[in-house]
């Protein structure tokens, strides 16, 4: 049995945060964040939603696109470092919005890599013949965890997500390939947040050290995003006998349009073979992938039958690449 996407969706908050209002807020400018990052926008949920809200949004966009009842649905993966809550999942959350009322369900934490990592865990499940239909959601409300006094993160992130519907086929050359996945324990201190969980937990000291906002050190994940993106993406051509000319599209994260075209140069692609929105959205982490895939779909950048690689690095530090044969129309 074949894991294949027959339907993929996003939803992004209508709140537009612009590089010119940041400029207000920080000292900072446009120049800057856009030669830097490429970046020129992103999007903003607000105080009173959490991160189901976009997840409910982006599944009901793949259930209505794929003729789907939320009562079909075997599981519900959401990929997501902003849960609503520590306890419960946002799955739950997600399930009882959906009444999707005959599965189960967990959050998987990968940062960045979420959206891929849930993937490939879903297609072990449709793979094995154990469920047939898995709702794979990747998806982050980072303003929630962001610091608008500090620089080096507020113009990097934004809010986001999407959703796609994994199914079982019989067709043998279509959908998940392979994939390629790696976790290094020694980039923790270089993209965090602290407080909050178990070490730290609230406090009126963790709140004074502003221990609940994302730290990051730029420079150096900057290196080490572009050195583990290219290793395991050029890996994943290398295992499967692929070289830049056979691939269709790269769907990268969306972190730095510098890492980007970095690691893209490193495969051998050129641009037109590779998905960016960052300069609308910034990095929705787990939310990234899911909605440059939708919006790829819409603007019919795929084929069924065309191979796509999906590469991906976060906080962890996590890396991954995963292949797959588009299998839509
Ligand atoms: N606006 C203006 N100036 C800024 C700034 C901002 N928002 N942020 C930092 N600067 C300043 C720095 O203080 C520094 O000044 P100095 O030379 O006087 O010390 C200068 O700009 C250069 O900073 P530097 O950190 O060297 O810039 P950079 O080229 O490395 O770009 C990042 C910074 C954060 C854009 C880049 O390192 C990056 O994208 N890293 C990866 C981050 C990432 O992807 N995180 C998510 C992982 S999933």
């Amino acid at each position: 049995m074949r894991a294949i996407i027959t339907g993929i969706g996003h939803y992004v908050p209508d709140n537009i945060l612009t590089n010119q209002e940041l400029e207000k807020m920080v000292d900072t400018n446009d120049e800057w964040i856009v030669s830097r990052t490429g970046i020129k926008e992103r999007r903003i949920l607000g105080k009173d939603k959490g991160t189901s809200y976009m997840a409910v949004k982006a599944a009901e966009m793949v259930l209505e696109q794929t003729n789907t009842a939320a009562d079909e649905l075997d599981l519900i993966l959401v990929a997501t470092s902003t849960p609503d809550m520590l306890i419960p999942a946002t799955a739950a959350f997600v399930q009882k919005k959906l009444n999707a009322t005959n599965c189960w369900g967990f959050d998987i934490n990968a940062a960045c890599c979420g959206f891929v990592y849930a993937l490939a865990t879903a297609s072990q499940f449709i793979e094995t013949g154990k469920h047939n239909k898995i709702m794979v959601i990747g998806v982050d409300k980072m303003s929630a965890i962001i610091n608008y006094k500090d620089r080096n993160t507020c113009i990097i992130f934004g809010d986001g997500g999407g959703a796609a519907l994994l199914e079982s086929s019989n067709e043998d050359e279509l959908g998940v390939e392979d994939y390629i996945f790696r976790l290094d324990g020694s980039g923790a201190n270089l993209l965090n947040v602290q407080a909050g969980g178990s070490l730290f937990p609230a406090s009126h000291e963790t709140v004074d050290k502003k221990m609940h906002y994302i730290f990051q050190d730029g420079k150096k994940i900057f290196k080490y995003a572009v050195t583990a993106m290219s290793d395991v993406s050029i890996k994943i051509m290398e295992k499967n006998r692929l070289t830049g000319k056979d691939i269709k599209l790269l769907i990268p994260h969306q972190a730095n349009l510098r890492i980007i075209d970095a690691v893209a140069k490193k495969m051998g692609l050129t641009r037109d073979k590779v998905m960016i929105n960052i300069e609308k959205y910034g990095n929705t982490t787990a939310g990234t992938i899911p909605i440059a895939m939708s919006e790829a779909y819409q603007k019919n950048m795929m084929s069924k039958g065309d191979w796509i690689i999906i590469s991906s690095f976060g906080a962890g530090f996590t890396s991954g690449s995963l292949l797959l044969k588009w299998a839509l129309d």
